[in-house]
């Protein structure tokens, strides 16, 4: 798939993207993600970047720990995920305000050394250059700051390995399906089959320049946060 195809399929399911993410993982999405926002050191007074942001409950997670006296800002190519997200914010009184920013993520419209934190959930498998968007992170990040990239993964288990595609085949596609999504949902799993692994990404973010990198496999290894320190 190329960007203009990932950016359609985003702003097709916008509507639907957050019913199923929390439905699917039983609501533990939002743990995963609380664990992200740990890892990338985000504390008051923080400029942060939320990545791939969709619907905005990463830049939300950030904007709380940024507090008043913080900055957050939440980029995605898709329109529709934007919409969502600044829907849900507007709806919320934790400060500060989110400045959602419509933009590709390999080419963004931001300073270098501006962010203090950066996250990015489920949104690296989806980009088509993985190393470009590594050393883009690395470009507007400050020297000695974070960032913790949260995705799926095939984990190293053949038990539990032969259980996510179970669950993707039997549980995930129908569910979608039933939403009227099949095609989009069905391509998680390639997805995952191209998806470099937990060492594999620490060799990239060495490459796109950051001083350490550690894989954190999560949820049997079906998940994963990168976490980099430029
Ligand atoms: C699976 S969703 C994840 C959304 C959100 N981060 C979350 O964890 O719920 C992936 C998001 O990445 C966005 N995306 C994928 N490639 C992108 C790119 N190159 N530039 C900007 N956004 C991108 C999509 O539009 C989509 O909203």
């Amino acid at each position: 798939m190329n960007s203009d195809h990932i950016q359609a399929l985003f702003d097709r399911i916008a509507p639907v993207y957050d019913e199923l993410n929390h439905g699917l993982s039983f609501g533990m999405h939002r743990i995963w993600k609380q664990m992200t926002v740990k890892w990338s050191g985000a504390k008051p007074g923080d400029t942060c970047l939320d990545l791939c942001c969709g619907s905005g409950d990463l830049a939300q997670m950030l904007s709380e720990k940024a507090g008043r006296t913080g900055q957050v800002y939440g980029v995605d190519f898709s329109a529709a995920q934007l919409e969502v997200a600044r829907d849900r914010s507007e709806r919320r009184c934790i400060k500060p305000p989110i400045h959602w920013i419509q933009s590709d993520v390999l080419n963004l419209p931001l300073s270098d050394n501006q962010f203090d934190c950066i996250t990015m959930g489920y949104g690296l498998r989806n980009v088509v250059d993985i190393l470009s968007s590594l050393k883009e992170i690395h470009r507007v990040l400050k020297p000695g700051s974070k960032a913790a990239i949260l995705d799926m993964h095939r984990p190293d288990s053949a038990f539990v390995r032969t259980f996510q595609q179970w669950y993707l085949d039997e549980v995930v596609v129908p569910a979608a399906q039933r939403m009227g999504f099949t095609e989009e949902y069905a391509y998680i799993a390639p997805s995952l089959d191209k998806f470099p692994t937990g060492r594999e990404q620490v060799r990239l973010a060495e490459q796109a320049g950051f001083t350490t990198a550690t894989h954190y496999p999560i949820a049997g290894g079906t998940m994963g946060v990168l976490v980099i320190t430029k």
